[in-house]
């Protein structure tokens, strides 16, 4: 599709999965001219009378992918959500033809191990950046870590593992390269408890059969609520991890996860 008059492309809805009464996937399709680097995001809206109201989304495909997939959450009253969570495969969606973001290798040192932290519907990038050769290409390891209140919140991650595992461009380094960590807050599941205790604890990386996290060989991404996103930085930043950017590559690289 070629963008409109207003500067979007308006795609269709090939695809919706509920998970929880709080998040669901859906895919759209894509628009031929968009190229993206995998973990960034583009602003997503729905048709309207007005101006289109837009939030920003990680794009949770690879870039190489023909289609568009997102992970959302719904917030009750969310001015967005509240309605984005009623669509229909052939439903409109409009995207700014931008994409964007902080959660990308460029942003990041050479590294041995890579460690995706998320919380949330904060997996969605990790979910592009595990799926892309490049990642595999750039670390020995590659971990995703995702916390949720409940079991069935993490159901989407699991998913997510076991389709790249399959995946005919990057499944066989995946099944020896990539681990999967999950763990919940409200609910008992094989780790109980935030990432940032389980840090602390050493259980994350003990239960992984690695290393405590250190900057010399380590590499982080952060992606979820903000105050997680806070508390780990606050963590490893006595240890010598730095915060990095597209500009400035470092040893640590956030994003909020989108929410409303
Ligand atoms: P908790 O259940 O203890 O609040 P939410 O569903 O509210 O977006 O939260 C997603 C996950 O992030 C929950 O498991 C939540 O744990 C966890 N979380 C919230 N705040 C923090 C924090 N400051 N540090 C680590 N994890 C957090």
């Amino acid at each position: 599709m070629t963008l409109n008059s207003n500067g979007f492309f308006a795609e269709r809805v090939t695809d919706v999965q509920h998970y929880t009464d709080r998040l669901f996937r859906f895919r759209v399709t894509r628009p031929q001219s968009l190229r993206f680097r995998s973990g960034e995001f583009v602003m997503l809206g729905l048709p309207s009378e007005g101006k289109p109201l837009l939030r920003a989304y990680s794009i949770a495909s690879p870039s190489w992918d023909e289609g568009l997939e997102f992970f959302s959450i719904k917030v009750p009253g969310g001015p967005l959500t509240e309605k984005l969570q009623n669509i229909k495969p052939g439903d409109e969606i409009l995207l700014r033809p931008k994409t964007t973001g902080t959660l990308v290798h460029d942003a990041l040192l050479p590294g041995k191990r890579l460690f995706m932290i998320s919380t949330g519907t904060g997996i969605a990038p990790f979910v592009s950046i595990m799926r892309d050769p490049e990642t595999y290409e750039r670390f020995e390891t590659v971990v995703v870590s995702h916390t949720c209140r409940t079991r069935a919140e993490l159901q989407y991650g699991f998913d997510s593992v076991a389709a790249t595992k399959d995946d005919p461009l990057v499944g066989e380094e995946a099944q020896k390269r990539l681990l999967h960590f999950a763990s919940t807050t409200r609910e008992e599941s094989t780790h109980q408890g935030r990432i940032t205790k389980l840090i602390e604890s050493g259980e994350f990386c003990r239960s992984l059969g690695l290393p405590q996290l250190n900057p010399a060989e380590d590499r982080i991404m952060l992606c979820g609520s903000m105050a997680m996103i806070k508390d780990v930085k606050a963590l490893l930043e006595p240890q010598g991890f730095s915060e990095g950017a597209n500009s400035e590559p470092g040893s640590i690289v956030v994003e909020r996860a989108f929410v409303g």
